[in-house]
């Protein structure tokens, strides 16, 4: 595997679940972590359950949705450890399961601002640094989903986030050529963390049916995650799928 000593990666959403797996992976793999979420309690507990230290991890508190929060992350990264080699835009969540003429305004918006506007802000900050830093470059890898190929039932502002967070990999893969910047993402379908847990009990199929779906170790996505980051900048994943294996997605069903 390549050597990846004083590489810096910004994880988003890192207190727990995929980002706190990911963040575990990218620290064995010899990078410094920084963690970001909204809730510093969570982001000091991930750090000390993944066995990161004062030494090669920080926790800045930000909500990815508010530009002048994003903007202090980076700064706080910068101060601290000079450049970003990988962002993982992992920040996200979903709405209330309910038809969407239901849904508010502001349930829309939060999904919005978490997913799609977290996703854009931090880019851009990323991308300034990488093209402005010596060596120029870096990588992006972008959290999309299962949804952004097939929604659930009742999810449209989610499937909607997720299907814009490919079009924005895609940019930014286009984009990003000119300054050594490679974005990819990653497509999970049903890791076990607290976002799936619904799954584990029974959700709702296409055709309006209550299932139990199969769950898989989030640790393998993290370890995915980490595969992604290690690559040399002239190589790069656009699409990687990581699912279940036998959850309902291929053969419509
Ligand atoms: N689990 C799966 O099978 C699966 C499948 C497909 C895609 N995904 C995607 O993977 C990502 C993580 O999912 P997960 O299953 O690990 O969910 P999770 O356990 O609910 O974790 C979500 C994380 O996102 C953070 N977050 C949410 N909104 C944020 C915001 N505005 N600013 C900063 N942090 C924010 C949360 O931290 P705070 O609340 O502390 O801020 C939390 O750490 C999401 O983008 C999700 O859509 C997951």
């Amino acid at each position: 595997m390549p050597q990846t000593n004083n590489k810096v990666a910004l994880v988003t959403g890192a207190g727990m679940g995929i980002g706190r797996a990911a963040a575990k992976a990218l620290l064995k793999g010899g990078f410094k972590v920084v963690l970001t979420g909204r809730n510093l309690e969570k982001l000091e507990k991930a750090i000390t359950d993944i066995g990161g230290s004062n030494e090669n991890c920080l926790a800045v508190t930000c909500d990815v949705g508010k530009p002048e929060q994003v903007k202090k992350l980076f700064a706080a990264l910068k101060e601290r450890f000079g450049r970003i080699d990988v962002l993982f835009n992992n920040a996200g969540i979903g709405a209330p399961a309910i038809p969407m003429e239901d849904l508010t305004y502001e349930q829309w918006m939060n999904v919005v601002n978490s997913n799609l506007c977290g996703t854009f802000l931090c880019s851009q900050e990323a991308i300034r640094m990488m093209k402005a830093q010596s060596p120029q470059g870096g990588r992006i890898i972008n959290n999309g989903s299962i949804s952004a190929h097939a929604p659930r039932p009742m999810s449209a502002p989610y499937s909607a986030t997720k299907h814009g967070i490919s079009g924005l990999t895609k940019t930014i893969a286009l984009d990003g050529r000119p300054f050594n910047i490679a974005c990819g993402q990653i497509d999970i379908g049903n890791a076990a963390t607290e976002m799936t847990e619904r799954m584990a009990a029974g959700i709702m199929q296409a055709d309006q049916s209550i299932k139990v779906e199969p769950r898989m170790d989030v640790e393998h996505v993290g370890e995915a995650v980490l595969h992604m980051a290690q690559l040399p900048l002239e190589t790069n994943i656009l699409s990687m799928t990581i699912m279940a294996t036998k959850m309902p997605f291929v053969g419509r069903g």
